[in-house]
Order: C-alpha cells, then sequence, then structure tokens
C-alpha cells in the first residue's frame, strides 16, 4: 500500500514482488493493489518477449546460453538504471530462462548478516537469488555476500563473546541477481563479483511503442497507432509510466471517449494527469521551477533543490534527475545542478544572458551494459 512521505507527493509502492515502484508518484500515488497485478501480469516473461535494451538483452541471452549448455549456474548478474525500466522484470526473466526458481529478497529486508545466512544456506543448487535495491543491505550483510558468491560458502558465528566460534557452511552453487538504482553506492568488492553488468537506459519511442501495443493486447484495449504514439512520447522512456498511462488514458476513454485508445483521448488524458507536452511529469517541472526561478538556473547543491521541491535528496536524484538530465534540461556540475537553455525555454521564460551559452550535453556518467567493472 501505499504511503504518503512527509511533504510530498512521492509514494513508497511495492509490488507484488516485494520492489519497490519509485515511479509510483508519477501519475497516482493511490496506485491499488489491482494495479499492481496488473503490471505484474504486463511483465515480459522471456528474453526473445523482451522489447528494448539491445545491448543488455544480447550480453545477458549469451551469457545465460553459455551456462546452460556448460550446465552450471551463470556468473552473477548485476542490473542497475533508473526505476521502471525493466530491473525486476529481467531478474525473473534469469530464472525462466534457466528454468530454476527464483527467490526474491531486498536490500532494505537484510539488516543482519544472520537474514542473509537464512536466505543463502536454505538455496537449492541452481536456485536465482534476487537481490532488489542491492545498494540498501547492511554492511556485516554486504560482507557475508562477498564470501558466499565467491566462494559459495558462509560462516556462521555460534555463541557469543570470547566462546563464539565461526562454522563454515558449504553452499550449492548458485547466482546472485542484484538490482540497484544507485550503482555507484555500492562498494567496490561487491560490485567486482558481479560477472556481468547490465546497465538500463531509458527506452526509445520505437520501443515503448511495441510494449504498448503488447500491453494494450494484455489488458484487451483496442489501441491505434496514434493513440498509442502519442503516450509513447510522453512516458520518460520508461516502460513502468508507459504502461501507466495507457491505463489512465484507457479510463478516459472509457469513460468520455469511445472506449478506444486514440489520440485525443491520450491528449485528454495526459493533460487531466499532468503529464506535458514533453512528458514531464508535476515532480520534473517542480525541479525545473524551482531551478530557474528561485536559485536564477543554478549551479545549486542537490539537497537545496530537494528542499526547495518539498522532496527526499534520493527521490530527485533517483527518480527525476536521471531523464531531466538525459534529455538535457538539467547538467550536473561540480558545484551543483544548472539548468540548460532548454529548461528555461520548456517553463516558457527567457533564456538569460549568462546560461545561453550553454548547450544541452548532459553529463553520461554511466556506460551502456559491459562485463565487469
Ligand atoms: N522491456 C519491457 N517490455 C515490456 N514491459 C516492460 C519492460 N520493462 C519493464 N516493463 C514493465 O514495466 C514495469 C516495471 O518494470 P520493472 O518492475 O522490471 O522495473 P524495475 O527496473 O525493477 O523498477 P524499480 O527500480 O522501480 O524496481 C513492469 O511491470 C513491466 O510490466
Ligand atoms: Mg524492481
Amino acid at each position: 500500500m501505499s504511503e504518503q512521505t512527509p511533504g510530498g507527493f512521492f509514494s513508497e509502492v511495492r509490488e507484488a514482488d516485494g520492489s519497490l515502484d519509485a515511479t509510483a508518484r508519477v501519475v497516482d500515488p493511490a496506485t491499488s493493489d489491482d494495479e499492481r497485478v496488473v503490471e505484474a501480469a504486463l511483465r515480459p516473461r522471456r528474453l526473445s518477449e523482451f522489447p528494448g535494451q539491445p545491448r543488455v538483452r544480447q550480453q545477458l541471452g549469451l551469457v545465460l546460453e553459455a551456462a546452460r549448455r556448460r550446465g552450471s549456474p551463470p556468473d552473477h548478474v548485476l542490473l542497475s538504471g533508473p526505476p521502471g525500466l525493466g530491473k525486476t522484470t529481467l531478474a525473473m526473466i534469469v530464472a525462466a530462462e534457466l528454468e530454476r526458481p527464483l527467490r526474491v529478497t531486498s536490500g532494505p529486508a537484510i539488516q543482519h548478516a544472520g537474514d542473509l545466512a537464512a536466505v543463502l544456506s536454505s538455496l537449492d543448487e541452481g536456485e536465482v537469488l534476487f537481490l532488489d535495491e542491492i545498494h540498501r543491505m547492511s554492511r556485516s550483510a554486504e560482507e557475508m555476500l562477498y564470501l558466499a558468491m565467491e566462494d559459495f560458502r558462509v560462516d556462521v558465528v555460534v555463541g557469543k563473546g570470547p566462546g563464539a566460534t565461526a562454522i563454515p557452511l558449504e553452499l550449492p552453487p548458485f547466482t546472485v541477481v542484484g538490482a540497484t538504482t544507485r550503482a555507484g553506492l555500492l562498494p567496490a568488492p561487491l560490485r567486482d563479483r558481479f560477472g556481468f553488468t547490465g546497465h538500463l537506459d531509458f527506452y526509445d519511442v520505437a520501443d515503448l511503442v511495441t510494449i504498448l501495443h503488447r500491453s494494450a493486447g494484455l489488458l484487451g484495449v483496442e489501441a491505434d497507432a496514434d493513440g498509442v504514439h502519442e503516450i509513447a512520447g510522453r512516458s520518460r522512456g520508461t516502460p513502468r509510466i508507459a504502461n501507466r498511462l495507457l491505463r489512465r488514458v484507457r479510463d478516459w476513454a472509457q469513460v468520455h471517449g469511445e472506449g478506444r485508445v486514440d489520440q485525443h483521448a491520450a491528449r485528454e488524458a495526459l493533460a487531466l494527469f499532468d503529464v506535458d507536452q514533453a512528458g514531464l511529469d508535476r515532480l520534473d517541472r517542480a525541479v525545473l521551477e524551482a531551478l530557474c526561478r528561485r536559485f536564477g538556473g543554478g549551479p545549486v547543491g542537490l539537497s537545496t533543490l530537494a528542499v526547495a521541491v518539498g522532496e527526499e535528496s534520493d527521490t530527485v536524484e533517483t527518480v527525476a534527475e536521471p531523464y531531466l538530465v538525459r534529455e538535457g534540461y538539467i547538467l550536473r556540475t561540480p558545484r551543483g545542478r544548472a539548468a540548460t537553455a532548454a529548461a528555461w525555454r520548456h517553463l516558457g521564460l527567457p533564456v538569460p544572458a549568462h546560461q545561453a551559452f550553454q548547450g544541452a550535453l548532459p553529463i553520461e556518467d554511466e556506460g551502456p551494459g559491459r562485463f565487469g567493472t
């Protein structure tokens, strides 16, 4: 269920599989359980059904196929990228492609090494362990995880104080799939233990169109090409948002239209839900407004900016910022966040002379999917 965080419209919503839905606020914080069930039903089950992310898909496909031929579990897999791009979906696909069971847990659920030991010691051979939000695990659990990933062993501590002894426990080979929106927060020793890292990037419109047609089919909604294109272009490059907007447009079409997702229904519904022409939502615009109107275009520190929009720094940094940077509205500079000319124009404000020189070149801080680190 959703919870309102103090002073903000961001809500923490967990999906049926326990993963965090940090994009929930984009349309309606009170995402119902029903909607989450629908979302789960829209997940592609196999790599061949997964549109977009061609690089990661190819690389992961190779890693999995090789493991299958060898008849041994593949290397550990780390998936990183902004919320809603398919990390949880891919983790499930890894298990499905290997035809192995999937065990799901998350960093915040593992606050003590003992929590992790309990999970690890109950794994079967070849099982896939999905560790969502792996950057939020406790330090002691992280250390235990290094050992388990590399040597398939955990030291279980029995007793307390001077009499405590560590009993090594052998584990059957298994595969960890870690997911994180903040790869930069993972300590290097942990990152190094993943044999394959896939970095998910925002989807292009063509891939979102494919995803939306598929989702409309699964939902039994009639959708025409213009309607789907309109939604795809305003989904912040994010499948979760695309699917959610599709359901809102469907709602609008059922109440005010002829039940068909077309361009008119899409435009009306998206206007109603505060998604603008460029696909920016309320939080995105709040960030741009604060940056331009209150801080003269910056540069301004992340925490100051977050306070100005009434959000947690983490939310601004992981949910709003990646897309705004990628689309060239804001820049990350050593002195803080700065607006580009595109941001001023988007708000319909004159571009100040001192900022007109700035191009819209985003600073990419993470590359595409890659092996190792
Ligand atoms: N390539 C894709 N094709 C079709 N649907 C997708 C794809 N990627 C994601 N989705 C849809 O978007 C929703 C969100 O995906 P998912 O839960 O895998 O994202 P995530 O990266 O784990 O996000 P978070 O960081 O919030 O946990 C899924 O329910 C799924 O329906
Ligand atoms: Mg997830």
